[in-house]
């Protein structure tokens, strides 16, 4: 199905950049791809990097597509979205948005119809083809355009639903701000390894090897990240010593408050666009 559907993307940058090379692996032939974008050099660069066909002008982009994926930043998204929503209501396409904290109703709003719509959130790993995707479908969306939001994130990683749009700024403070808190607990543990004496280049390898090898070894067995950690903290050992610290830190505390103000944060700046001059 999804190798059948034309795609248009709306803002052709790093995310758009790297859902277009996920959904090329997967089978979609570059004819299905439209990208536009005011930039004609990122154009450019999208041409000859995936042979996509490329607009500078939005409106143009939009004829006989299924799919419209909106991939500008949050703060463009009204001056993006309010020309083309005539052009949609009269095709109907599945219309995606990736732009964080924009809302279904704002997004409904400024396309001036009842449009189906998916918010998508998400992350970094995505550019890599090892993202997590949170994905909530507004009543318009049919089965058939759920399956296809679905394949379109599946093709950069892991893809999965929620039913209430406010989760969404959960899943922001879970997975979309997510890759920073490991980057940061790699960043103490090397900064702690060479006070305690290891050459830099050699702590870097360690605590990224390490960081991987927790990440898969969790992915690929059946039991849950308590499980494994008892599983390498013998009693009376190394590890228990550290774990010790880490709980008398707090560090499950830490990170409810920490999670706690990035979803509040998330849940703000949602308010702040849809307050945007309509
Ligand atoms: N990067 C991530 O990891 C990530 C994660 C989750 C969600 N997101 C969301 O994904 C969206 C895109 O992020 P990104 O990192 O791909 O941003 P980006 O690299 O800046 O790409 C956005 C592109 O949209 C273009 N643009 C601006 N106004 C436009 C318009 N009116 N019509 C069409 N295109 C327009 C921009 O051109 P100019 O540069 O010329 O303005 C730019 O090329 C954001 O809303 C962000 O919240 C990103």
């Amino acid at each position: 199905m999804l190798t059948d559907t034309h795609i248009v993307f709306i803002g052709g940058g790093h995310m758009a950049g790297s859902l277009v090379g996920g959904l090329l692996e997967k089978g979609l032939t570059s004819a299905h791809i439209h990208v536009a974008d005011p930039d004609a050099s990122q154009l450019q660069h999208l041409r000859q990097r995936f042979s996509v066909s490329t607009y500078t002008d939005n409106l143009h982009a939009l004829r006989d597509v299924q799919v419209v994926i909106f991939a500008v930043k949050p703060q463009v998204f009204r001056v993006a979205a309010r020309p083309l929503g005539a052009e949609l209501a009269k095709s109907q396409p599945l219309v995606i948005s990736i732009a964080a904290g924009i809302r279904e109703k704002d997004i409904r709003h400024w396309l001036g119809y009842d449009a189906a719509i998916v918010r998508a959130m998400p992350n970094t790993p995505a550019l890599i083809g090892a993202g997590a995707t949170a994905l909530y479908a507004n009543a318009t969306v049919s089965a058939t355009q759920r399956s296809l939001a679905e394949a379109i994130f599946e093709a950069v990683g892991l893809a999965l639903w929620v039913d209430d749009e406010k989760q969404i700024n959960t899943v922001t403070a879970v997975s979309g701000s997510g890759p920073a808190y490991f980057y940061l607990i790699m960043e103490a543990m090397e900064s702690a390894a060479c006070e305690l004496g290891l050459p830099a280049d050699i702590a870097y390898k360690l605590v990224q090897q390490t960081a991987y090898g927790a990440a898969r070894m969790a992915l690929e067995s059946r039991d849950d990240a308590a499980t494994l950690r008892r599983q390498v903290t013998s009693p009376g050992g190394t590890t228990e010593s550290a774990l010790k610290i880490l709980e008398a830190g707090k560090l499950r505390e830490v990170f409810l408050n920490a999670l706690t103000a990035a979803r509040n944060r998330a849940a703000e700046l949602s308010n702040q666009f849809g307050k945007q001059e309509s």
